[in-house]
């Protein structure tokens, strides 16, 4: 069986999210995928470097699962790719280890898809705001898959969106998501819905 990791980047999935809440639970309803909470599993940010390398060999697809935070990844993201992504390991002459594995970035984004256009209040749409991701991936010789991305995911009660439809689009991402793993059929019957 093809086995996906889920490096999960949320500073407080349990007490503190909305959208990345629904598409981690019904994440963890999946076999042969691991979950890897970056913020619970590193508090202060001292990564395992070998351990996080291992999960990733195991891997053939990767899923980077994070709220979009300053048009970019959360910080312990960066930390965990400046730290596991080593030279000899990801890039460099003997660095292959993760060549042909899939890497899916799976984000949920605050504001409009509309203001994310040239002349809009977010300038740039979100594929060009993720090229270092893309180039990233491509630096390691991994399969970058056309992001999972959702708009209006923020909740700010009275202020930002209604909850209830915040979740039903992070419902409609997790289906999405699921297309890309390729797993759909299987997520859907585990989580009773065929
Ligand atoms: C520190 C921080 C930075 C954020 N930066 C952005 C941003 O650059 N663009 C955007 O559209 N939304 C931004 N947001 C909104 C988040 O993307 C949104 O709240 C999140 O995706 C909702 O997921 P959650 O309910 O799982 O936390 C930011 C939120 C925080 C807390």
């Amino acid at each position: 069986m093809k086995k996906i990791l889920v490096v999960l980047a949320h500073p407080d999935i349990e007490n503190n999210s909305v959208a990345n809440k629904v598409i981690v639970d019904r994440l963890g309803a999946q076999k042969n995928l691991e979950i890897r909470d970056l913020a619970r599993l590193y508090p202060d940010f001292r990564i395992n470097v070998e351990r996080e390398q291992q999960a990733l060999l195991e891997a053939d697809t990767v899923v980077f699962q994070f709220p979009f935070y300053w048009y970019s990844v959360p910080g312990i993201l960066k930390h965990w790719l400046d730290e596991v992504f080593t030279y000899g390991f990801a890039y460099g002459s003997t660095g292959t280890k993760l060549q042909g594995k899939r890497l899916i970035v799976s984000t949920t984004i605050g504001g409009p898809e509309s203001s994310y256009q040239s002349g809009e209040y977010n300038s740039y749409s979100v594929e060009e705001l993720l090229k270092p991701l893309q180039q990233t991936a491509n630096l390691a010789g991994m399969t970058f898959v056309p992001p999972v991305l959702s708009h209006s995911m923020v909740y700010i009660p009275d202020v930002y969106n209604v909850k209830e439809e915040v979740e039903e689009r992070a419902q409609d991402h997790f289906d999405r998501l699921s297309t890309a793993i390729g797993q759909r059929t299987e997520l859907s019957c585990r989580s009773g819905s065929l």
